[in-house]
Parts: structure tokens; C-alpha cells; sequence
């Protein structure tokens, strides 16, 4: 095992009908900018609820946020933020609206140029401050509740941004308010989660027992909750697993003292900003290839993988490995995500845009060990085609 250090400060508050706890848990005279996104939260009540949860407090409302929120959009709340004196930020939503309000808080606090702030990829933001935020999460991916990270769409690309300042105070996940997803929504969700524990487990073996077994664990609980979700949208057990499911991958507590691999991630980001699907198609569409072409570099852990998460234990090794592949991606497809490129209505050539896209943001040393070189990404997406 690696060394590591591992904070994570944000207080986690889950279970059914806690909303009314907001009163208790924001400063008694904050001002609060509450966040969202198209307007689900409008249409399903929570919003009302929220609000209802805020009490007498000073409250004014930013909608709008669209998924892979846009850096202008975003700056329209950093205006709001100034004008209006906020000195507290409260997320209500997806993925795409925690970590809009992460870099709002990041910019309102910047004296500088807040386009800036997008240019330290995964290192930590030169930020003395940020305004304090918490979220209520309402859709189970992307481990922004209790994570220090968001991901920015800017008209240079989708880009990350990272803060130890970022990290909501306390997130709500009241699995009763996913209750409205639609299912592409849920099925997006499992495959976002899944993939965050790949990236940190299916790597190179060092020994770390606690962290493989609990990202084995979390795959399990992945595979069975979610075609129960789909299935039975109403059903809270199934609800509540999957939540915490999509909170323990991205958390940080899996990735202490292991290699980390993030390819698949750093390719699905350019594929989202370049073609326009959502994040976890990016993610389903490259898994599968990039573990075809690199099975070599992951055989160790692909071996365990087969083994301990699909159960496959018999054959040669490359067939318990191809195996373990081809049920990844049967997986991912019986929750309705296609893996392939070409279903997409995207042509072969345009492949050569992608790995353009890689090279001009620097993506061109990937994976757990940086030998990933944009010809092996060529590859990788070649085979994710059809
Ligand atoms: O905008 P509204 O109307 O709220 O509708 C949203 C949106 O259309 C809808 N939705 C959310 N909760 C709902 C709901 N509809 C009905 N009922 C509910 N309870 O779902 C749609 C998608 O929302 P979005 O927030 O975009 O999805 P997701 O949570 O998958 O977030 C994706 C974003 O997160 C980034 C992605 O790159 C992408 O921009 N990521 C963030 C990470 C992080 N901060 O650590 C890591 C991830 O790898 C990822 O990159
Ligand atoms: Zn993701």
C-alpha cells in the first residue's frame, strides 16, 4: 500500500425526510443562494421543500444550470453572489449543479481573472477562500456531494477543477428524492459509479486489501441495485444502496493508498464536449476498449476483478480476462447505455478530433503509470467504434 493522508470533512446527512434539518444545519442569519438546474427540483417539489427547510432565512434562487454546466452560465451566479451579499451556497441537484456551485464559490472569493481557475487541472486552486456550500444531491453518479472536485465546460473544453475548499459542508441524500429520475438518468448513474471505482481499483496490485474488497463490494452493490431501480423506481432499499453506492466510489476513501488510472475518464470528457453525450456514455463507450487494448498493463487486477466480481473461475487467463470484459460491457448495455462509438451517429473519422482534443489539453501521458500515449488512445477508439 501507498502512503496517503485521507480529510474528508463533509458531514453526510442521508435518510428519508431530512430536508426540514436545513434550519439546523446553515447559519441561523446566512444568506443563501439556492442552486439548481432545468427545473426538476421545481417540478417534483423538492425545491419546495428546500426552501420550506430554510425558514425565515434571507433566500434568493439561481436556476438554470444545464448538465455539463457552461463557465458563463456559472458566472451569472458568481454576479449574483456579489450583488446580493451570499455567504452561503446551497446545491440542489445532479452532478452538473454541485459542481457548478463549487466553482462559483471558488470564483466569487478569486480577485483574479475566475477563467484561471480552469487552468490547474488536477491540481489543487491557488484560492485563499471560497463562499461555504452544501448540497442536496438528487441524482446517485458522481460523488460530487463528498468530493473537493468539479468538472467545468468551458469553450477551451471540459475541465477539472479541485479544491480542498470545495468540499460541500454537509450534503443531504435523501434517496426518496430520486425517486423522479428518468431511467436513463438512473442507468447513467450506476455506469458513472461503476466506472469511478474501475479507475481506482483496475490498475496494478499493491497489497491494499481494505480498499480492493470495498471497491469489489461496491461493484457488487452496483450490479444488483441497479437493474432493481430501473425496474422498481419507487423501491427505497434499492434507492438508498445506490446512493451510498455513488457517494463511497468518489468519496476518496477507495482511492487512499492505491494507483489511480483516470483514462477513461480524461477521453470520455473530450468525447462528451466534442459530441455532446452525457458523461456516463462517454465512460461506457471507452471502458470496454481501453481494457481490450491494455489488458496486458492491467492483468493482475483484471484477473481479481473477473474472479471476485463477475465469479468466473474457470478458464485461461486472457478468457476469464476477455470474459470479465464482455460482461462489463453486457452490464453497462442491459441498463440501455450503448457502448459504441458509432451508435452515436459519430463517424470513424472523427475520431482524429478526439485525439486532437487530447493533445491540446496535455492528456498525452495517461493512465496509472503515464505510458498512455495519444497513439494508444488512437487505439483504444478505434476499437470503441463499432
Ligand atoms: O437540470 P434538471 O432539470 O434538474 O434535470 C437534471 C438533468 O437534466 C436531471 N435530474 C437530476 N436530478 C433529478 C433529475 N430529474 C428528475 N429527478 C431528479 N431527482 O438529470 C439530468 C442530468 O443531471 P446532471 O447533474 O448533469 O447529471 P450527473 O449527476 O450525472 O452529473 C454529470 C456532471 O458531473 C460531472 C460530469 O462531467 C458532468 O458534467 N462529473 C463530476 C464529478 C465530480 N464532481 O467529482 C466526477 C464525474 O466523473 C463527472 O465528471
Ligand atoms: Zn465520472
Amino acid at each position: 500500500m501507498m502512503n496517503f493522508d485521507y480529510h474528508n470533512p463533509t458531514h453526510i446527512v442521508f435518510g428519508r425526510e431530512r430536508l426540514h434539518e436545513l434550519d439546523r444545519l446553515i447559519p441561523e442569519n446566512a444568506k443563501v443562494l439556492v442552486l439548481f438546474g432545468g427545473g426538476s427540483v421545481r417540478r417534483n417539489g423538492t425545491l419546495e421543500k428546500v426552501l420550506a427547510g430554510l425558514g425565515k432565512r434571507d433566500v434568493i434562487e439561481f436556476g438554470g444550470i444545464e448538465p455539463n454546466p457552461r463557465f458563463n452560465t456559472l458566472m451569472k451566479a458568481v454576479d449574483v453572489v456579489g450583488k446580493e451579499n451570499i455567504d452561503f451556497l446551497l446545491a440542489v441537484g445532479g452532478g452538473s449543479v454541485m459542481d457548478g456551485t463549487k466553482f462559483i464559490a471558488a470564483a466569487a472569493h478569486y480577485p483574479g481573472n475566475p477563467e484561471d481557475l480552469l487552468k490547474h487541472g488536477f491540481a489543487p486552486l491557488p484560492i485563499e477562500s471560497a463562499v461555504p456550500l452544501a448540497t442536496v444531491a438528487t441524482l446517485p453518479a458522481t460523488g460530487s456531494e463528498m468530493n473537493m472536485g468539479a468538472v467545468i465546460s468551458h469553450k477551451s473544453g471540459k475541465l477539472p477543477v479541485m479544491s480542498p475548499l470545495l468540499y460541500p459542508q454537509f450534503s443531504v441524500l435523501d434517496p426518496t428524492l430520486t425517486f423522479s429520475l428518468p431511467p436513463v438518468q438512473v442507468a447513467n448513474g450506476v455506469v458513472d459509479a461503476f466506472v469511478h471505482v474501475l479507475e481506482q481499483y483496475v490498475t496494478y496490485p499493491v497489497e491494499a486489501k481494505v480498499q480492493d474488497r470495498m471497491a469489489e463490494g461496491i461493484l457488487k452493490t452496483l450490479i444488483e441495485c441497479g437493474p432493481v431501480t430501473l425496474a422498481e423506481p419507487e423501491n427505497y432499499d434499492a434507492r438508498a444502496n445506490l446512493m451510498w453506492s455513488a457517494t463511497s466510489a468518489l468519496n476518496g476513501y477507495i482511492g487512499v493508498g492505491v494507483p489511480q488510472d483516470w483514462s477513461t475518464h480524461m477521453i470520455g470528457h473530450e468525447l462528451t464536449d466534442l459530441f455532446g453525450m452525457d458523461h456516463a456514455q462517454s465512460l461506457a463507450i471507452v471502458q470496454p476498449s481501453l481494457w481490450k487494448i491494455r489488458k496486458d498493463k492491467k492483468r493482475g487486477k483484471l484477473l481479481q476483478y473477473a474472479e471476485r466480481v463477475w465469479d468466473i473461475l474457470e478458464g485461461t487467463d486472457d478468457e476469464r480476462i476477455d470474459q470479465a470484459i464482455s460482461m462489463t460491457r453486457s452490464f453497462f448495455e442491459s441498463l440501455g447505455v450503448k457502448t459504441r462509438l458509432s451508435q452515436y451517429r459519430i463517424e470513424q473519422a472523427d475520431i482524429a478530433k478526439v485525439i486532437n482534443a487530447l493533445e491540446n489539453h496535455g492528456m498525452t501521458a495517461l493512465s496509472e503509470t503515464g505510458d498512455m500515449d495519444l497513439a494508444i488512445s488512437n487505439q483504444i477508439l478505434q476499437d470503441a467504434y463499432a
